[in-house]
Order: structure tokens, then C-alpha cells, then sequence
């Protein structure tokens, strides 16, 4: 059953005050408050929705995170039941350090609807063309690179890939740059990352590499209402990542997702700015109000917007 639209203006609240709380903490050099701070207001804010939601994606488990952990229930219990994935803060070095692109973070599924997924890394990748087979975690960087390049009808060189800024992209990094590409390093935040592909505006084609898998499923609930592509699959490399799946009933280790498979059904997604980045602004202050900017996309719609608000503090 579709999410009433309704939703799409609390869920823009409950990232909005997440991330006016974080921004207080914004170039104070601790990663840690700045994080709790959105943290805390997300979690009361929920609680006070009268909804049923459970978080999928969360802060980690209930054995290490005080809240918003997996399986954590939200909501007043009344009204419908909601998968919740959240990342309150994506970009906690930006916030600490008063850098661009610090995000608060929410995705809203129907219930049984948004994959539950441990905090380990994904290899992702994400583009504009929603074929399959064009693009796949199994190719090489070369052969991706050079199907899309057919596919858009566009030179290698006039092609941009995004990724991650690690000593793990090495290699990929290098093969790129043999072919030509233009390559976009980012510092931290993927969510984002992942979805400059969803707009000409940004000029990226491809984003690809390894980063967090709960970043990977939030991205992808913004994707599909983007109808974009993409595929992840998570990485079980510790004895202790791969009790984690087995808690969360993930049997085949190595599976490659589909987004269907990690989100189906309707879905909302909030992205707010804390500080200001490529996709929204950050929080600004003025008197006793404050301004927000939050990437909003509801599915069934096909609402997808950028939503400035103005609210007293
Ligand atoms: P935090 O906000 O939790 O610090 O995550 C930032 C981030 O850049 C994510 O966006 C990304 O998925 C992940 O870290 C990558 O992990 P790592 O920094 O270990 O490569």
C-alpha cells in the first residue's frame, strides 16, 4: 500500500531537527557529540509519530548502540508500520570539522520493504542508466566503463566517475585514469556520493567503489524513485561481520543485490543538509529561526524535490 504523502512533510521534519541539532556541534571537533546530537533528535521526534516503525538500518545493534538500533521499535504505536533506515549523520568528519556535505539521513519503507543490513562495507555502484547488464559489479572497471560509454554515446573522456578517496580504490582509481575518465574524489560521505548520478546538474555518470552498506540501502531507496541503477553487495570479511548476517538471516555471503531487492514498494526519502554540500545547503540561523534544505523523494508519487523550510527554533 503507498505511504500517504502526508508522511513526506514529518519525515522532512525529523531530518530537519536532526540536523539543526547536529549543526550546533559543527566545527567543534567531535565527531562523536555531533553525531549523538542528531542521534537524540531523531529518536525522540519518531517516537512521537504515530506510526509503527522498526529501524532496519540503524545506529548498529542493540548489544553496542543505546538507540536507533536495529530492530529498535519507533512511533506512538498507532498508525502504519514503517521500515526505517536511518544514518542521522553521514559525514561526521565534515560536521566535526565545519566541511561540506554533512547529511542527516532518513528512509521510510513499507513494513518487510527495506533490506535490514548490518553496518558492514558494500561494494556499490550506482548510474543514471537503468538497464541491466550495462553496468555490474562483476565487470571490470574497463568493461563498465566502455559499456556506458556506447550506451551514452559519450567518449570515455567526457565521461565522470565518483568515488570514494581510499587506499582500496587503488586499482580503481588507476584504471580509470588510463581510460580517461574524469575522476571526482570524495573525502567521506557516500550517500551523496551515490546519488550525484540522479541529476545532469552534477555531471557524474558512474559512482562505484566500497563504503558503508547502510549508506548503500539509503542511497538506493532515493535511486528508485530516481529510477536510476544500482547494485550492492556486502562485504563479510570478520568472523564477527559474518555472525552479524547470520543474526539478520543473510544466508548467501556474496550475493549480489539488485535495488529491487534491497528496496521495494513505496518508500520516502530525507536528505537535510547540516552543512552545506553538492546535493542542499546546511542549517542557517537567523534570530529565532532556522532554514533547512532536505532532498526529498517519495516513490509512488514520483515526488522528488529539493524542500527549503523555515521554522522557529
Ligand atoms: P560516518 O558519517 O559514519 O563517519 O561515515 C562517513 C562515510 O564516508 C560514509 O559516507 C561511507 O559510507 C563510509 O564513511 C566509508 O567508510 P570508511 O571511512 O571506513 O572508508
Amino acid at each position: 500500500m503507498a505511504i500517504d504523502k502526508k508522511y513526506i512533510d514529518q519525515f522532512v521534519n525529523i531530518t530537519s531537527k536532526a540536523a539543526l541539532a547536529s549543526s550546533y556541534l559543527v566545527g567543534k571537533k567531535d565527531k562523536i557529540a555531533a553525531d549523538k546530537a542528531a542521534v537524540d533528535s531523531m529518536r525522540s521526534n519518531l517516537n512521537n509519530m504515530n506510526i509503527r516503525g522498526q529501524i532496519v538500518i540503524g545506529e548498529g545493534e542493540l548489544d553496542e548502540a543505546p538507540m536507533l538500533y536495529i530492530g529498535e521499535i519507533l512511533g506512538t504505536n498507532k498508525g502504519p508500520e514503517f521500515d526505517i533506515a536511518v544514518d542521522p549523520l553521514d559525514g561526521t568528519n565534515f560536521a566535526a570539522n565545519n566541511l561540506p556535505g554533512a547529511l542527516s539521513v532518513i528512509a521510510i519503507g513499507e513494513k518487510n520493504n527495506l533490506f535490514k543490513a548490518p553496518e558492514t562495507y558494500m561494494e556499490k555502484i550506482s548510474t543514471k542508466v537503468n538497464v541491466k547488464n550495462v553496468v555490474d559489479l562483476d565487470y571490470t572497471v574497463k568493461k563498465n566503463i566502455s559499456n556506458l560509454s556506447d550506451y551514452l554515446n559519450k567518449n570515455p573522456e567526457n565521461l565522470t566517475a565518483c568515488i570514494l578517496d581510499r587506499p582500496r580504490h587503488k586499482q580503481i582509481i588507476e584504471e580509470l585514469k588510463k581510460l580517461k575518465v574524469n575522476i571526482k574524489l570524495i573525502t567521506d560521505g557516500d550517500v551523496a556520493g551515490a546519488l550525484l548520478v540522479t541529476e545532469e546538474k552534477y555531471n557524474v555518470d558512474i559512482f562505484l567503489g566500497i563504503g558503508g552498506g547502510p549508506e548503500g540501502v539509503l542511497a538506493a531507496a532515493a535511486l528508485d524513485t530516481f529510477n536510476c541503477y544500482f547494485q550492492g553487495r556486502f562485504i563479510f570479511d570478520t568472523d564477527e561481520d559474518k555472525i552479524r548476517a547470520k543474526k539478520m538471516d543473510i544466508r548467501d555471503l556474496s550475493k549480489k543485490y539488485e535495488l529491487n531487492e534491497i528496496i521495494s514498494g513505496d518508500s520516502i526519502f530525507c536528505a537535510t543538509g547540516i552543512t552545506s554540500g553538492e546535493l542542499v545547503s546546511g542549517i542557517e540561523i537567523h534570530g529565532s529561526e532556522f532554514i533547512s534544505e532536505t532532498l526529498v523523494t517519495h516513490k509512488s508519487s514520483g515526488y522528488k524535490n529539493i524542500v527549503k523550510l523555515k521554522q522557529y527554533l
